[in-house]
């Protein structure tokens, strides 16, 4: 079975094929992050109309690129939702028509499903079950994985998401949009010890998160220092060493709360190197593994949503013709396949 995949759920095109028996034959991403950043965040209107743009040359690129034709694509996956309304109906419109010109079915993937089956694509992937930590810039959560569309949701941020609390603390920092990745860079040239930021929400039982106060204590931090590149650079360390501690406390928690040894890791915030490498020595302190997607599939893109909605077509699944782009979808609503 090949699937072309397509992700337009926020400010990235992401168009891939999957084969089942081959694997990833081909991924092509174009990020529309240099239109956004004179705005400082991502403008819905801006982002649909570029994604319009954008996703027939990728999707003709991505043919092309799989050595292959329409021919021999059996479905098409796309982002159904959660996201931007605009930028979800442009890959929804595309997928579907796609779909019904070239006369096989069409099937809407769960933006964070995407996320949470990314590490499927890699060698090593996971077994089921697992506990996922899902940390994006929209998202962030704790999910026990039985199996596709088997999730339950133990925990997730009652605020900010662990990304946008990045992406927030960066520009307070004077770095562009999205800063995740700017402040993550920043703090490799800082030095542990100048701060101490809080681990919010862990002196009390529970899996859920809180950032927005993380970003407070940024702010107030940064108004109290000077304006030295060394002394951001601390700043940057701290505040990274504080999300990341946060998130270790509670995947412990809940590892020992559902008695699992796996975990995964997804979502844009798990390509940090600080998470991964603490990550990976908390799960050998506990005998278990960790798992986590390549670099590239990380952050948004159409290669996770192929995977996903291959699983959904091969269980049978056939989308609705009634069904809509959904810009809230719970994660624990979705059917087991
Ligand atoms: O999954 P993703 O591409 O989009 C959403 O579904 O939201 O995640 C993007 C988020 C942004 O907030 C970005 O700043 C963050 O992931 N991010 C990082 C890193 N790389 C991306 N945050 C911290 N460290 C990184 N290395
Ligand atoms: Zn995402």
């Amino acid at each position: 079975m090949r699937i072309l995949g397509i992700e337009t759920s926020c400010d990235e095109t992401g168009i891939a094929v999957y084969d089942d028996e081959q694997g990833l034959l081909s991924h092509e991403l174009y990020s529309q992050v240099k239109l956004h950043a004179d705005y400082g965040g991502v403008v819905p209107e801006l982002a649909s109309r570029d994604h319009v743009r954008k996703i027939i040359p990728l999707i003709e690129k991505a043919l092309v690129d799989a050595n292959t034709t329409p021919r021999d694509i059996d479905g098409v996956a796309f982002t159904q939702g959660p996201g931007l309304i605009g930028a979800l109906l442009v890959g929804s419109s595309v997928g579907r028509s796609l779909a019904y010109a070239w006369q096989v079915p069409a099937v809407g993937v769960h933006h964070m499903e995407g996320h949470l089956l990314a590490p499927m694509l890699e060698e090593n992937a996971p077994e089921f079950p697992f506990i996922a930590l899902l940390v994006s810039g929209g998202h962030s959560m704790l999910v026990k994985v039985e199996g596709i569309g088997k999730y339950e949701v133990l925990g997730e941020s009652v605020d900010d998401a662990a990304g946008e609390a990045f992406d927030k603390t960066a520009k307070l920092l004077g770095l562009d949009y999205p800063g995740g990745p700017l402040l993550a860079k920043l703090a490799e040239k800082g030095e542990p010890g100048h701060y101490k930021f809080p681990r919010p929400m862990t002196d009390k039982p529970g899996l859920d998160f809180s950032f927005s106060g993380l970003k407070t204590f940024a702010a107030n931090t940064i108004r109290a220092a000077d304006d030295s590149q060394a002394t951001k650079a601390n700043i940057a360390y701290a505040f990274q060493e504080a999300v990341v501690d946060t998130l270790i406390i509670k995947c412990k928690r809940a590892l020992k709360q559902t008695g699992m040894n796996r975990l995964v890791i997804a979502g844009g915030v798990s390509a940090n190197h600080m998470l991964r490498d603490k990550m990976k020595s908390l799960m050998s302190e506990l005998n278990g593994e960790v798992f986590y997607p390549g670099l590239a599939y990380c952050t948004d893109n159409g290669a996770m949503i192929a995977y996903a909605g291959m699983q959904r077509l091969k269980a049978g699944e056939i989308l609705d013709l009634s069904s809509q782009a959904k810009p809230r979808w719970p994660l624990d609503t979705l059917t087991a396949v």
